[in-house]
């Protein structure tokens, strides 16, 4: 089960959504290859209520110069309904490939989806994704999925029925349940900002040299053997190939000497490591010993990184405050 709708509601009102990080699959996903993603238990928050003009955090230059807080508005606020000031608070750092901008998307689409009458979980997911696509142009529905349905979700990949299905066109992603392992986490971020459009164009045009159907087969292998093994519960495994992934994402250049000072800093305790996201900067996710948690956040520490403990965050987008279900709710 993917979680209730979205209820109605009238403003004002909040919603939250959790970030995300990729397991297996970034960059491939892009081009419909399978991929591993969990919803973190770091959040963005919103609130939106009524206002003169369009506002975010009290200021109508921010939120004009916003592309997803326009693009959302343009989509998803009826025309003539009043302005809105919209509130962001967020534990997750932005441009770090921990998902700022997914969870942002999938929290604001949450709230104007249930000032609007309320809407099935599919259609939080597609509003999400257009809101995301929209305003970054290129991209894979993966990261605004796994914020809007939470816990571990397989893209193009796993057993059983799809939660939902996604397309833009040319692609489509079916999105599958993974069971919660019930593991911790580490991601760590590098300080190194990075523009993940710039990044999936840059891989775009290394994966239409002649190698690139090769390439992209062995990343798809190696994410659907990935969501095997978590759905097994294999840790070994899923540490081995954390590193095959990492070799894959070194290949097409996406990685950088400050994730792999990361990596190796904490290479004594943790079982296995590689970076997540669009990578050239960004994060990393390491599955640390179980109990060297604590001393794999202080090496990251060390090593001038910045270290966050996670496990998967098992609800997606939701309003705060609203009861689970309500009309609207669909699955
Ligand atoms: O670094 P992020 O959080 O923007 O993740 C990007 C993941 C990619 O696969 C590189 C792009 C995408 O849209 O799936």
């Amino acid at each position: 089960m993917s979680g209730a709708g979205i209820p109605a509601q009238s403003l004002p009102l909040a919603a939250r959504a959790p970030g995300k990080c990729i397991l297996f699959g970034e960059h491939a996903i892009v081009h419909g290859r399978p991929a591993l993603l969990l919803a973190i238990d770091l959040f963005t928050q919103v609130g939106l209520r009524e206002a003169a003009s369009l506002r975010l955090n009290g200021s109508a230059e921010e939120a004009a110069a916003h592309p997803y807080l326009r693009t959302a508005v343009a989509r998803l606020r009826a025309p003539g309904a009043p302005p809105l000031e919209v509130t962001v608070s967020s534990r997750l750092p932005k441009a770090a490939g921990l998902g700022s901008s997914a969870a942002f998307s999938s929290a604001l689409a949450a709230g104007l989806l249930a000032s609007g009458g309320g809407a099935s979980r599919d259609r939080l997911a597609l509003e999400a994704f257009a809101i995301e696509r929209g305003a970054q142009g290129v991209g894979s529905p993966g990261d605004t999925t796994a914020s809007v349905a939470g816990g571990y979700v397989a893209v193009n990949g796993g057993d059983g029925r799809p939660l939902w299905e996604l397309s833009d066109g040319d692609r489509r992603w079916a999105v599958r349940r993974v069971r919660d392992p019930g593991w911790v986490w580490l991601l760590a971020y590098s300080r190194v900002p990075r523009d993940t459009a710039t990044t999936v164009r840059a891989v775009t045009e290394r994966l239409a040299r002649p190698d690139g159907p090769e390439l992209l087969a062995r990343f798809g292998d190696v994410a659907t053997r990935g969501i095997a093994a978590v759905a097994r519960e294999d840790r070994a495994e899923v540490a081995a190939l954390l590193g095959e992934n990492q070799v894959l994402l070194r290949e097409v250049g996406v990685s950088h000497p400050r994730l792999e000072a990361l990596i190796e800093a904490i290479a004594p305790v943790v079982e296995g490591a590689k970076l997540t996201g669009a990578g050239a900067g960004g994060s990393i996710v390491a599955l640390p010993r179980p109990g060297s948690e604590v001393d794999a956040a202080r090496r990251i520490a060390r090593a001038g990184g910045i270290a966050y403990v996670v496990r998967a965050a098992p609800v997606g987008a939701a309003l705060i405050g609203a009861a689970p279900t309500a009309a609207g709710a669909g699955d």
